[in-house]
Order: structure tokens, then sequence, then C-alpha cells
């Protein structure tokens, strides 16, 4: 794979993801995350927002100090004490970034910034030359983006460069954007803005209609080539883009998606359920690549055909995000291969007229209750059993 359609991953499950309501993580869950984060190969961790708090503050500049590969990021806004705090908290990491943002949309500019768009373009310059003061890679981002007017939208980009941002992100805040509009804006902003070429161009997509992963693999189409997004998909309202599906959308569908990372996918299981812990999180049981049933088969026919082969029922290995095995769920949508597979796995071998006695009382037991576990199974066929020897 040549170095153009190389993605960067950049996980921000400890800024935008912790900002959302009840997922704060101590310092040191925070440390236990970043390292995981670092180790399965996340080339950029968003620490924090060091101006929220001393504790974020704390934090990040730990993080900055012990991560061994990864780029350390700090969040500050387009004020010089945010910048100062975030270059301060930075400082210590082997590969430093401040990422600078502001809002661009009429509506966040008038009712959110109170102030008029040309103070917004000064502001982005200036603020871009303060943190690019401090280090060398400097991301800003157009909060907002995507309901920000096309035109202004370039000027700002343009501006931000000029004065040393070496990434653009252009998020979809709110959520708002589809694939195609998303694509599209990504499109004509690299086409149009004159010195594009100089910057990384990033998505940051938010879930608020479900959206949020297909719009970031809309905007690689478009040209982009970071991608921003959190373990699990937390953050705010909805959340963000979830890591773990981008990885395997990229990895599974190789074939029309010809993008790389450096990402190790088999963590990806290791990597949901620290964050899941550490955030009190539950992980919702249909969730792609990381639920409980993501690999869990019911139904008798879907069972027959996994029995048979995984191709046909499974589109990845469950060892290729890190889960042990698929497992074939006992339910009263279960077949009779399926049960005869799981007596084997117990140690039982009953003869045919056994087996149908055993599975027409199975069936019997699913039908009161929703999932039958082993020890049912393993009581209903010692029953059997004893009944055949009276
Ligand atoms: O959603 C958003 O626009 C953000 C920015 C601060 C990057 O989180
Ligand atoms: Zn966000």
């Amino acid at each position: 794979m040549s170095d153009k359609n190389r993605v960067v991953i950049f996980d921000t499950t400890l800024r935008d993801g912790e900002q959302c309501p009840g997922a704060s993580m101590t310092f040191e869950e925070k440390l236990q995350v970043a390292e995981l984060l670092d180790t399965m190969g996340v080339d950029i961790i968003e620490a924090g927002f060091p101006i929220a708090s001393n504790g974020d503050f704390e934090s990040v500049a730990e993080i900055a100090r012990r991560t061994k590969n990864a780029v350390i990021a700090g969040l500050s806004r387009a004020a010089p004490g945010d910048i100062d705090r975030c270059a301060e908290a930075v400082r210590h990491a082997r590969r430093p970034r401040i990422h600078t943002f502001i809002s661009t949309s009429p509506v966040h500019m008038k009712y959110k910034l109170q102030k008029d768009p040309e103070t917004v373009l000064e502001m982005i310059g200036a603020s871009v030359a303060r943190a690019r003061g401090h280090v060398d890679n400097v991301e800003w981002s157009a909060e907002d983006a995507t309901r920000t007017e096309m035109d202004f939208l370039c000027r700002a980009v343009e501006i931000a460069i000029k004065a040393g941002a070496t990434t653009i992100n252009l998020p979809d805040t709110v959520g708002y954007a589809t694939p195609g509009e998303y694509e599209a804006m990504f499109r004509t902003v690299i086409e149009r803005v004159p010195n594009s070429d100089q910057a990384v161009f990033s998505t940051h997509c938010h879930n608020d209609l479900g959206m949020a992963v297909a719009n970031s693999l809309a905007g690689l189409a478009g040209g982009a080539r970071q991608i921003e997004c959190t373990v699990n998909g937390i953050g705010e309202r909805a959340g963000n883009a979830a890591l773990e599906e981008i990885i395997m959308a990229i990895n599974v569908r190789n074939d029309v998606l010809r993008y790389d990372t450096g990402i190790d996918a088999t963590m990806l299981m290791r990597a949901s359920k620290l964050v899941s812990a550490v955030t009190s999180f539950p992980v919702q049981y249909n969730k792609a690549i990381v639920g409980r049933n993501a690999f869990a088969h019911e139904s008798g026919i879907h069972q027959d055909g996994m029995l048979k082969n995984t191709t046909t029922y499974e589109i990845m290995t469950p060892e290729s995000v890190g889960v042990n095995k698929t497992s074939l769920v006992m339910g009263k949508h279960s077949g009779r291969a399926a049960f005869r597979d799981k007596l084997k796995a117990l140690g039982y071998e009953l003869g045919e007229n056994a087996l149908n006695d055993a599975f027409t009382r199975f069936k019997d037991l699913a039908d009161r209750k929703k999932l039958v576990y082993d020890e049912d199974i393993e009581a209903l066929v010692d029953q059997e059993i004893a009944a055949a020897h009276d």
C-alpha cells in the first residue's frame, strides 16, 4: 500500500469521548487507556483539554511524558491563554501537537462566539501562528465545518495553512452531514484552497444521525487522510465515529477501501473492554465489532451454516479483533445440528433416539427461558441418560 493511502488514526477518547456526560475517567485510568492506545498503534492520542481543569492539565502532561510512540495532542480554543497552557502540557511529549479550533458556521459565529466573520478569520491566523511558536505540529479545526458557507470555509482554511497549520480538520460537529455531502466538502476545499497540499486533511464526525463512520470513510474518498474517532464511539450526545468500526471496515473491505492504518486490530476488544470498564459505559449487545452479540449466532439456520463453514455468516474472524471464538448461543431458534455440536463439546455422545428426546426437551426449555446455559443442557441430558437406565 503506498504512503498516499496511509490513514492517520487520531484517537480522541480521552478528550471528546471523556467530554460526554458520565464518561469521566480518573488520572490513573487515563494513563491506562493512553498506554493501550499507544501499544495498539494509534498515531495520535488527543489526551485532553489542558485549560479545562488542573486535572486535565496534569493527565495530558503525564501522558506526554510517558507515551513512547504516538503524537500527543492537547486541545485549545483560539485564545492565547488556552494555547500557552496546552503547549505547557504537551511539551514533554516526544512528538507534541497543539490542536486549536474555532467555529466557522454562521449560527456558531453569531450566537456562540458573537463575533463577526472577519474577526474570526483574524483569530484563526493569530491562534495558529501562536501555536506554531510553541510546536511544529499544529492542527486547526473549523468547528461546525459542515454548516459553514463554502467560500468562507476555504478562506479560513487558507489562512490557517498560511499561519502554519499542518493538519486541517473539518468536523461534522453536530452529526448533520450525509456521506455524499461530507465527501464533496473535502473535495471542494482541497481543490479550491491554493495551499491545501501543505496540510493533511482530517475527518471528525459525530453520530447524531448514525452516520459518523460512513461519513468518516466518505471523507477519505474526498481526500482526507486522518480520521478522528473514539473507542466504542463514546462522545458528546450520540458519540463520535467508533475507532473499531473504522479499522475493521478498512481491513475487511480493503478490496474497495484501499487504505492502510497502523492499528493492531487484535487489540480492539481489549481496548473496548478497558474503556467500557473505566467509564462505566456499557457496550450495547449488538454493537458492531465489539458487542457481545457481534460473533454470536442463535438461529438454527445460521448455526447450521456456521458449523459447515464459518464464512457463511461471519465476514471477519473473531480472532481478528481479539475475541476468543464465535459463540453458538443455545436458544429457542437453535437447530438440531448446533444442539448435537454443543453436546459433543460438553462430552456427550447420544444415540439418535436419545438425541431426539433430549432435543425435544431442550426446545421446551428454550421456550420457557430466553437463553439456555451449558448447565441447563447438562442437567437435561443427565436426566435423559438416567431415564434410559431405569
Ligand atoms: O466536534 C467538534 O467540532 C470538536 C472540535 C473541537 C474538534 O470536537
Ligand atoms: Zn467533537
